[in-house]
């Protein structure tokens, strides 16, 4: 039994690395800020107020960002504590042991893969759209999926070999890129905010709970894809020039700046249309058309496609970085951490994983899989919380620069939030979700336990 539970010392969690050390707490906000706001306020808040929650998606927006703060501060205590590149993997390693730790890693490399290639598909959506609007019309063998009689999703797996090669290039390249694009992406909010708050009809509020309290739930557990992204911010952590200080600022000020966005921008579309015309690809947009504000639908179109490409580039960068640490555990094979001297980041772990997202982007259609993203991200999420309850038993002198207060009270609201979400995901996603852990576990037993490095000391 204890064989099966082997775990490594803190210590030798905090290894030398070879990463370049280039990131500010401003870069890491911009990150943050980069990764969150993307195709969950974008498309499925429209979404959730017409087939979950009404009017009400704003409260969901509400209980998925206390979710999503819980879990936070508890990532933010980890972060400066653990620390690593390998995010909750590399915190699950320290206090639940090598198992458990691939089984979190397993989850997070779900939750990035599919979270990058849904968000390219939705790319390439509003590409498509963007394009027939100025009247270039490409044939839909291109931008379609097989299994909906197209042949290949040709801009989303373009948009993802243009990631790759920003990946490859450097960090420090790749923030700098975001950055443009995150101020781009809020320009574009604020002009809708502008926009909308002087188009409101508050009839539109009317019911305000058309499912229910229930649907509220239920809103929740779809729109919490929103917030993921904070957490691709502590696989950056070798890379932070002060991880102990910028980190816990980052993954912070970013989620509080998405949750008051996200309120704001969910009470006003449903404020500016009927929550029942809102279940298409671009709602946003959309209702800005149906008001009359043609030339402000297209600049929020702009912003989203400029919102969608940040988040990829956040999403994809944290995978790589996730599966470099479990690589460099000897649980992967080892060229996933192989870092090239020219550029400082692993350029083969990069491409491979680009080859990957972009298959799933190119060929299979994604559109129920936001809930597969979720309940991945959810799981890691609570593993975190715990993280933070069983280190301060087992290391109550560790040096904690982010220290939460009341514990466990934070961790413990995290943990009871998240599997509330849990439960409200539908049973096709319970399902697909455990056969990807049983395929983990298989992984597991046949290679990762008998490559991994504790096995080798
Ligand atoms: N939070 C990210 C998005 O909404 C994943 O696209």
């Amino acid at each position: 039994m204890k064989k099966l539970f082997r775990t490594k010392s803190i210590k030798s969690h905090q290894e030398h690395s070879d990463l370049h050390r280039v990131l500010t707490a401003f870069d890491l906000t911009l990150l943050g800020i980069g990764a969150i706001i993307g195709a969950g306020v974008f498309v499925l808040t429209g979404v959730a107020a017409a087939t979950k929650a009404g009017p009400a998606v704003t409260l969901s927006y509400v209980l998925a960002g206390l979710a999503a703060l819980f879990s936070a501060l508890s990532y933010a205590e980890l972060a400066t504590s653990v620390g690593g590149s390998g995010s909750a993997y590399g915190y699950a390693y320290s206090s639940f042991g090598e198992l458990f730790a691939w089984i979190i890693g397993w989850a997070l490399i779900l939750e990035y893969t599919v979270s990058v290639s849904t968000v390219a598909v939705g790319w390439s959506g509003y590409v498509i759209n963007g394009l027939e609007a100025v009247h270039i019309h490409l044939s839909p063998l291109l931008y379609k999926e097989p299994s909906i009689g197209g042949i290949v999703n040709l801009p989303a797996m373009l948009i993802i070999a243009l990631i790759t090669l920003f990946l490859c290039m450097g960090v420090k390249q790749s923030a700098r890129f975001n950055a443009v694009i995150v101020l781009i992406k809020l320009f574009t909010i604020a002009f809708f905010i502008l926009i909308a708050a002087g188009n409101l009809k508050t009839q539109n509020w009317i019911p305000y709970f058309p499912f229910g309290y229930e649907g509220v739930s239920k809103g929740a557990a779809i729109v919490f894809f929103a917030y993921i992204g904070f957490d691709a911010l502590s696989t950056t952590a070798e890379e932070t020039i002060n991880p102990q200080r910028d980190l816990p600022i980052g993954i912070i000020f970013s989620l509080i700046f998405c949750t008051i966005i996200y309120v704001i921008v969910a009470a006003l579309l449903t404020g500016i249309a009927h929550y029942s015309t809102l279940n298409v690809p671009s709602p946003v947009a959309d209702a800005l058309l149906h008001i009359g504000h043609p030339i402000a639908a297209g600049m929020i179109a702009v912003g989203a496609i400029a919102g969608l490409t940040t988040v990829m580039l956040v999403m994809y960068y944290g995978l790589t970085r996730i599966i470099f640490a479990i690589s460099r555990d000897g649980l992967l094979p080892h060229f996933f951490s192989e870092v090239n001297p020219d550029t400082k980041t692993p350029i083969k772990n990069i491409i491979f994983m680009g080859v990957i997202i972009a298959l799933i982007a190119g060929f299979v259609p994604l559109a129920d899989l936001a809930e597969l993203v979720n309940i991945g991200t959810l799981s890691a999420f609570i593993c975190v919380c715990l993280g933070v309850i069983m280190l301060r038993r087992q290391y109550p002198d560790l040096p904690r620069s982010f220290k939460l207060p009341w514990n466990p009270l934070i961790p413990s609201l995290g943990i009871l939030f998240c599997l509330y979400l849990m439960v409200h995901l539908s049973d096709i996603t319970w399902q697909r979700f455990l056969t990807w852990m049983a395929i983990g576990l298989v992984v597991y037993f046949v290679y990762s336990r008998r490559h991994s490095k504790l096995e080798k000391h």
